[in-house]
């Protein structure tokens, strides 16, 4: 299914949350769900509230932080589209078909990084992604590759006949007070290009925050942004429904804004 472009659409991820809840709770069982905070489903189950159009959680191999108990409330709480976020392994493709996520999109996993780090390379593991692509397309479940906004990258998952991308922003994000930010919004802007004319569905994240995300809206052709950690910390400020409001209302088209939560 190709979603209209009507409006750019907010995926809040929710990983940072739980990032905070394990470094107090890492020992405790979560068979209580929300009684161990900060709990990630209420957190998204507010971000929906406020205007979030779906949530997005990686469950890492190493549950640093999202657990597989946060995942399965997630998907019998929440009312919009969950996104897992997921190696591309034969464990999180079982996982994955037994969980029915609305999408998933697969990121490159290593112990040592702090957060995601660079996007997959699809040319090395061209098989394997296949294989997910694949599963996943029987399966109902949408399949989104992370990835650099690099040409080669773009033409790959367009071949692997993933339906949608997740460009990562990650590099322009830290460039944005630097020289080279005009290049790699460049990068992204021919990257959405590319990828339109290839019939991909372009969302992007990583490192957007309320500094950055008006020149991120104005790359072409964007579906869908997958926001966690500006969010999550602005909410430590504001509150999460204020922080998802606010982020709404800079992604909305010049003139207009969305109504506050109630
Ligand atoms: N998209 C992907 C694929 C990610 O791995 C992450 C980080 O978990 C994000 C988006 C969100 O990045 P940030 O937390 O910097 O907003």
């Amino acid at each position: 299914m190709i979603p209209n472009d009507r409006s750019l659409l907010l995926g809040v991820n929710v990983d940072h949350c739980a990032t905070l809840r394990q470094a107090r709770y890492r020992q405790h069982p979560l068979d209580h769900g929300n009684e161990v905070e900060p709990d990630c489903v209420t957190c998204a189950l507010l971000s929906e509230a406020a205007g979030a159009d779906g949530i997005t959680m990686h469950l890492r191999e190493d549950r640093r932080h999202v657990q597989e108990s946060d995942v399965a409330r997630a998907r019998r709480e929440i009312a919009t589209r969950l996104n897992l976020e997921m190696a591309a392994t034969p464990e999180m493709i079982q996982y994955a078909l037994s969980l029915r996520p609305d999408s998933v999109c697969l990121v490159p996993e290593s112990r040592e990084e702090v957060t995601t780090e660079g996007g997959l390379d699809l040319q090395a593991q061209t098989s394997r992604i296949r294989e997910v692509v694949v599963a996943m397309s029987e399966a109902g479940i949408q399949t989104s590759l992370f990835i650099d906004p690099d040409p080669r990258q773009i033409e790959l998952a367009a071949e692997l006949e993933s339906p949608w991308i997740e460009l990562h922003t990650g590099a322009y994000a830290n460039a944005y007070y630097q020289e080279g930010r005009s290049a790699e919004l460049a990068r992204l802007v021919a990257g959405a290009e590319r990828a339109k004319q290839l019939g991909l569905v372009v969302n992007a994240g990583h490192g957007i925050n309320y500094q950055n995300i008006t020149e991120v809206c104005t790359i072409p052709h964007l579906h869908e942004l997958n926001i966690g950690h500006s969010i999550i910390s602005r909410a430590l400020m504001v509150g999460i429904s204020q922080a998802v409001t606010e982020m709404k209302n800079h992604m909305l088209p010049t003139g207009s804004s969305a109504s506050p939560a109630s």
